[in-house]
């Protein structure tokens, strides 16, 4: 599978020579491959946001490079500045980035600037709200009528109808209860599906990650602890403990009891994933049924 993103010894220091001084990445090196969900976690402080911030042209790393596919982006003028149409990035509370009067103008800012015919936008603008649950009498109302889940839903939207080769987002479920976290991560999950774009969202949540993600990159203190599968990453549970990261409960209940002589795989993310093999184990089918 090819890479798309790598990042290559990438360094960033804030306040250089000042007492502020902090080093926010050091050495980073890893890559992400393509038409996969690449989850990013990690204690609060790691880089990972610095990080994103440079996938898209914003923030020129102090050393190292990144490459998205065979460009290196800070190479030159123009490959930085196409960046940010090659990569969208959703940035954490992007709702409080809205300003237009209408939900279809906000969603229609994006692929409007990148100078597509208005009969494009529109069909842009139905494709992104299909995604992100919002329903067309959504469109004429101003964004500010709206929820919190749908305001981020709409701003969501909006980097979805510029239709990026990849895809970043900083938290995009946080401060969003279970259901409005479903519906942000359900819905990127069908776009990734039917779209085959890839996606890099950092998350505090290790359960929505085992849900969702293919591959995890795990940041500690500046730097890349490890990167690798999903159930690559999992199987170092003592180290990812070491630094405070718990595995989702339902796949430490199942390890639990594989210990204690069920039949169960190891590759238990959720209560369906444990009710599924529980079930098959008690019937006697076995964990490869
Ligand atoms: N604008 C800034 N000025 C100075 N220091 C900063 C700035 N932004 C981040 N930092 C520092 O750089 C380090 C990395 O921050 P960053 O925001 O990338 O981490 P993070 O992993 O995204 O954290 P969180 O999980 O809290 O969002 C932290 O020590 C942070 O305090
Ligand atoms: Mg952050």
């Amino acid at each position: 599978m090819k890479d798309i993103v790598t990042a290559e010894k990438v360094s960033y220091i804030y306040g250089e020579g000042t007492p502020f001084r902090v080093v926010a990445l050091d050495n980073v090196s890893l890559s992400v491959r393509q038409g996969r969900f690449t989850g990013i976690i990690g204690h609060t402080g790691s880089g990972k946001s610095t990080l994103l911030q440079m996938l898209n042209g914003l923030v020129k790393p102090h050393g190292g490079k990144i490459f998205i596919g065979d460009d290196d982006i800070y190479s030159s003028k123009k490959l930085r500045s196409t960046a940010c149409f090659r990569v969208g990035l959703v940035f954490q509370y992007p709702e409080y980035q809205l300003f237009e009067d209408t939900v279809r103008r906000d969603i229609a800012f994006g692929p409007k600037n990148m100078g597509l015919s208005d009969e494009e936008v529109e069909k842009r603008v139905l494709y992104a709200s299909k995604f992100v649950g919002i329903d067309e009498e959504i469109l004429e109302k101003s964004p500010f009528d709206l929820s919190g889940g749908q305001k981020r839903r709409v701003a969501i939207a909006g980097i979805l109808a510029m239709r990026p080769e990849i895809l970043v987002l900083d938290e995009p479920a946080s401060g969003l209860d279970p259901i409005g976290r479903r519906e942000i991560f359900g819905g990127l999950d069908a776009y990734k599906k039917e779209t085959g774009t890839t996606i890099v969202v950092v998350s505090h949540s290790m359960e929505d990650m085992a849900k969702y993600a293919d591959d995890l990159v795990v940041f500690e203190n500046g730097k890349v602890m490890m990167q690798g599968s999903k159930q690559e990453v999992f199987e170092r549970e003592d180290e990812l403990r070491s630094v405070g990261l718990e595995l989702p409960r339902m796949t430490r209940l199942a390890r639990l009891l594989a210990k204690k002589g069920l039949d169960l795989p190891r590759d238990i993310y959720t209560v369906e994933d444990a009710l599924d093999a529980i079930l098959r184990s008690a019937s006697g089918g076995g964990s490869d049924a």
